[in-house]
Parts: C-alpha cells; sequence; structure tokens
C-alpha cells in the first residue's frame, strides 16, 4: 500500500530534475549564441498596422497566444531577444533580434512569426543580417589597452538597447591592416571611458547586408551614449563611415510577454 505514493513521488522528482536540466541545456547555449564567435545574428524591425488595433481583445490574446508558442518552437536553436521601440521611433513599433548557429534558423523563426495571425498585422520595416567573429584588431593593441577593455560593465539593468547600421567607405577596406589598427585604437582609447555603463555587441555584415556593420549597445545612461558617439565623432576613422545609422534603432529591453502584453492591450 504505501509503495505506490513513494513511486509517485520519485516519479516526480525525476520529472523535475529532467524538466530542469533541459531548462539549464536551454539556457546555457542561449549564453553560448550571445558570446561565441561564429554565431549568426539577424535584427528585425516591424510595425503593427492599424487594423490590429481594430480586432477584439478575444482575438488579439488567441494572436499573442500563437506568437508565443512559434517563439517556444524556435526556442531550441534560436535564441530570441525582443525590445518595444514603440513611441520612440517612427521605424518601427518592435525589434526582434535573434542569434542561431545558422542563419537559417533565423529565418525559420521569423517565416513562422509572419505566418501567425499577428505576424500577417506586421509591417517589416527594417532586416539586417551580421554574424560574430573573433576581434580583428584587438590582438595587436598594447597590453594596457587590451587589459583596460577587459573593464567589466557596471551590474544592473540596462533598459535600453541602440542598433546602428554602419557602412565604411572603400578607402577604409584598401587600407593596410596596420593602419586601420592604428585607428580603431584611437576609436578604442576615445571609447574606453564608456566601457562601464555601455554594453556593446559587433556584428559583421559584409556580403550579408547592404552594411558593413551592426553596431549593438545597451545602457542605463542615454547620456552617456550620446558622449561617446561624439567622442567617436572626433576621431580620424569616423571619416571613413559612409553610413552611419540610417536607421538608428532606438527601444526599451523587454521580455516577449512584456511586448506582446504591451501590444495587445
Ligand atoms: C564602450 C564603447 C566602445 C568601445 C570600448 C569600442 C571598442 C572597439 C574595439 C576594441 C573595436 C575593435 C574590435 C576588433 O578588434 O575587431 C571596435 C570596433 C568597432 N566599433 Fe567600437 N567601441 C565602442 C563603441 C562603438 C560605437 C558607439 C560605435 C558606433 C556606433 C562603434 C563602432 C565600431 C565598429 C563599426 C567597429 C568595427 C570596425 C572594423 O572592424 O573595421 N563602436 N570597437
Amino acid at each position: 500500500m504505501t509503495r505506490r505514493p513513494t513511486i509517485f513521488l520519485c516519479t516526480m522528482i525525476a520529472c523535475c530534475s529532467l524538466m530542469i536540466g533541459s531548462q539549464a541545456a536551454q539556457a546555457a547555449d542561449r549564453e553560448k549564441l550571445l558570446s561565441d564567435p561564429g554565431v549568426y545574428a539577424t535584427f528585425a524591425a516591424f510595425k503593427v498596422d492599424p487594423e490590429w488595433w481594430q480586432l477584439e481583445k478575444g482575438a488579439r490574446d488567441a494572436a499573442v497566444a500563437a506568437v508565443k508558442d512559434v517563439v517556444r518552437k524556435h526556442g531550441e536553436h534560436v535564441a530570441i531577444e525582443t525590445y518595444l521601440l514603440r513611441g520612440l521611433s517612427e521605424h518601427a513599433d518592435l525589434l526582434f533580434r535573434t542569434h542561431a548557429t545558422d542563419m537559417m534558423h533565423n529565418q525559420s523563426f521569423l517565416v513562422d512569426l509572419m505566418g501567425t495571425t499577428f505576424g500577417t498585422h506586421l509591417v517589416n520595416t527594417s532586416t539586417f543580417n551580421g554574424m560574430t567573429k573573433k576581434a580583428t584588431y584587438v590582438p595587436n593593441f598594447p597590453d594596457e589597452t587590451k587589459a583596460a577593455l577587459k573593464t567589466p560593465v557596471d551590474p544592473g539593468s540596462k533598459p535600453y538597447a541602440i542598433v546602428i547600421p554602419i557602412r565604411k567607405d572603400a578607402a577604409w577596406w584598401l587600407m593596410s591592416q596596420e593602419t586601420r589598427t592604428r585607428l580603431m585604437k584611437e576609436h578604442t582609447d576615445a571609447a574606453l571611458p564608456y566601457l562601464k555603463t555601455v554594453k556593446r555587441k559587433l556584428y559583421h555584415s559584409n556580403g550579408l547586408d547592404d552594411v558593413d556593420f551592426i553596431t549593438y549597445f545597451e545602457t542605463e545612461n542615454l547620456a552617456d551614449f550620446n558622449s561617446l558617439i561624439l567622442a567617436l565623432q572626433q576621431v580620424k576613422e569616423n571619416q571613413h563611415n559612409r553610413r552611419f545609422g540610417n536607421p538608428t534603432l532606438l527601444g526599451t529591453v523587454h521580455s516577449l510577454d512584456e511586448v506582446l502584453d504591451l501590444l495587445s492591450r
């Protein structure tokens, strides 16, 4: 008689540890995708069309639930970050930043997303593709600069995200690696004071898009970010930026549930 509850309890414990184990494995993958070189990223910005707001609340709730299913379905291969741009940008209401070891996984997620009822109300206003790489210039920087670059970003929430696509001019790519390293050292020296308050990530887009780089930042301090851009506009490397932004996307970092909640009210 007493064996049944014991078996039930053991089964529950086994199931729970399996679930915790698989969640940990997924979280670990996400960490890797967000930090490894050789990872493909897609930034897809959307506007919500006016008809979406005419839908009844029940229909909007069902549509939002279907989006969550799509995100869950692709969670195994794709790390999906969401941002609210509405109110801060005329270009878009929301932004997805996806990372995967294969660009096709990003595409597959976005195609499924656009196929949902919510997706049919989304107008894709810009998309940027890029990949992460090991540092090109840092290995040839002096040791003190390398050490300074290891300064950790201050802990705490960074509610703002900024995406700036950049295209360099032909003269930049024609320069020797040595000259570019010297100019990037100047860029780095000007930017170092902002390491603690601005978290950054660089994506290489040559051949994958019309731009050369997608630069991505998170910060709590927009005044610092503004000063950082001004400092970088004063170094010679800036003369080689043929396109800077256009668009610059400024938004706030939110979980998918928060973004969908805000857009389905
Ligand atoms: C905390 C602020 C920043 C620091 C410390 C910083 C530092 C660096 C470093 C060390 C590199 C060289 C990476 C390598 O070796 O491959 C680099 C590259 C680059 N940074 Fe920054 N940066 C900062 C902010 C910015 C900002 C605000 C922008 C423009 C919006 C920017 C645009 C770029 C671009 C386009 C490259 C790639 C250049 C190339 O490979 O030709 N950076 N940055």
